[in-house]
């Protein structure tokens, strides 16, 4: 019978070591016990953006990349965003099980009264320049809302996070449609708990002088889908930025704003905005083909396409995709649309794409119905925020309740200089580094090692 163990032979030693293995995963921390001499430090594992790496055991969702499937609690995303709402969805990533009626109405009814925020917030949104990113505004207010609950530091306390987490579902879709009528010069406009919680951040955008706004039922349900398409997806660049965050025991006021910041980088959540940015820049039909040659030559991105797990379609993307098509009926076909089919026909014919498995995701077409429902390019990101928000709560509620978690701290491997003599300013001179070890920024291009001054 075969042995549920790995056997690693150190050449440098000769010596073996049998490591088990659990759920196709070894512990980093086994490879410890390999070392030269006793007093060595022992081997570790290098793995920079956590490629193989397993940071915890998670039972919230489940994605397999190759065969394109998304669940969240065992349930596939195609029957959630075919029969549930988004709250009703919010409860079953934090709480486990899809709720009873009772529960849900329950559920809807906290959150619904934790949607105001306190004035002096406003205060806050004034201060900001016009034109100032409603992510940004974002991150600031959500920072900003846990000096207005010290109550939330009470991390262990299970009554206290159910009422964070209310807050901060409630709060969410405020704060952003608040940052929104503030670029605009427009009065806030308060919630409605008559409305569902899609209609009702509808309301808060868009209402201008009516008694009761009344959101259009289609373009209502297309959001509400929306935001269950970006409920959660584990272990993503956000929701570790949240379990990091977390792990320090801060509140989740601020442990929100830091995942909220991750999300923000147009790699991330931003890619839906970059996507359109993108599309613009194309400008026509014809011009698709001369732009894929430039992605193709490393000039540029193909923003919504390829993601680090997904090595096939993007299950979010092909729902998009459908309701799409249902939001261009309500308010006219997108001209953009025909530019990102174009793109797509051509990537996904491409054997610079297909080898590299690079297909939509969930942003390639996300950026197109946004638009056609009259938000800002730059409210894009926002709107992933909103929905986002549950997931990263349950991530970071899992990570709390897991003993076997600690503060995220990991190693390095240490290649700088070894200890060196103080040199006085006189005797200092700059002097060039031709090979520098220093990357890019822009890691999507391939470029010559620039010369870097220090
Ligand atoms: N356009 C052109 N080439 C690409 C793209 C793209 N969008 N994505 C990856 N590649 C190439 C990349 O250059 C590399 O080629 P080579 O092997 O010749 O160096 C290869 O494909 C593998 O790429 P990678 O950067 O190593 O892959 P990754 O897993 O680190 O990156 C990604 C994943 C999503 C950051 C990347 O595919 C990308 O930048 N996509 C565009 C941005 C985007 O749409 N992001 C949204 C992700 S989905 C929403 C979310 O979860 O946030």
């Amino acid at each position: 019978m075969s042995r549920e163990t790995l056997t690693i032979i150190d050449n440098r030693t000769g010596k073996s070591y049998e490591i088990p293995i659990t759920h196709d995963t070894v512990r980093a921390l086994d490879l410890r016990q390999i070392k030269v001499q006793e007093g060595d430090f022992g081997l570790m594992s290098y793995d920079p953006a956590f490629t193989n790496t397993a940071l915890c055991h998670s039972r919230v969702t489940f994605i397999d990349g190759d065969a394109g499937i998304l669940r969240y609690r065992g349930y596939p995303i195609e029957v959630l965003a075919e029969r549930s709402t988004y709250l009703e969805t919010a409860y079953l990533i934090l709480r486990g099980e899809l709720p009873t009626r009772a529960q849900l109405e329950e559920w809807t009814y906290h959150i619904s009264h934790h949607t105001f925020i306190h004035e002096s917030i406003k205060k806050f949104l004034d201060g900001f320049h016009y034109d100032a990113h409603p992510m940004g505004m974002m991150i600031s207010t959500m920072a900003a809302l846990s000096t207005f609950y010290p109550d939330a530091k009470d991390i262990f306390n299970a009554a206290s996070r159910l009422k964070q987490t209310w807050r901060l579902i409630g709060k969410m879709p405020t704060l952003a449609a608040f940052a929104y009528r503030h670029s605009l010069g427009m009065p806030y406009a308060y919630p409605d708990n008559e409305l569902s919680y899609a209609g009702n951040f509808l309301n808060m955008l868009f209402k201008t002088t009516e008694l009761q706004y009344r959101p259009n039922p289609t373009l209502e349900r297309a959001l509400d889908i929306l935001f269950i398409l970006h409920a959660d997806h584990e272990q993503n660049c956000s929701a570790n930025a949240m379990r990091n965050v977390g792990s320090s025991h801060v509140d989740p006021y601020s442990a929100t704003a830091a995942a909220t910041a991750a999300l923000y980088g147009p790699l991330h959540g931003g890619a839906n905005e970059a996507v359109l940015r993108m599309l613009l820049e194309i400008g026509a039909v014809a011009r698709v083909p001369e732009y894929i040659q430039r992605v193709k030559a490393g000039e540029k991105r193909l923003m919504g396409f390829g993601h680090r797990i997904y090595k096939n379609y993007d299950p979010r993307a092909t729902i998009i995709k459908r309701i799409a098509h249902e939001v261009f009926e309500v308010m006219g076909r997108n001209p953009l649309l025909e530019i990102a089919l174009e793109c797509e026909r051509i990537a996904l014919e491409d054997d610079y794409f297909v080898k590299r498995k690079l297909y939509p995701n969930v942003d390639f077409y996300s950026g197109l119905i946004y638009q056609s429902m009259g938000f800002p390019v730059s409210m894009f990101p926002v709107l992933f925020a909103i929905p986002r928000t549950a997931g990263w709560i349950a991530q970071w509620e899992e990570m709390l309740l897991d003993g076997e978690q600690k503060i995220a701290r990991p190693r390095q491997v240490y290649l700088g200089q070894d200890q060196r003599a103080y040199v006085p300013i006189e005797q200092r001179s700059y002097f060039t580094l031709a090979a520098s070890p220093i990357r890019s920024s822009r890691p999507s291009t391939k470029h010559a090692p620039g010369t870097q001054f220090v």
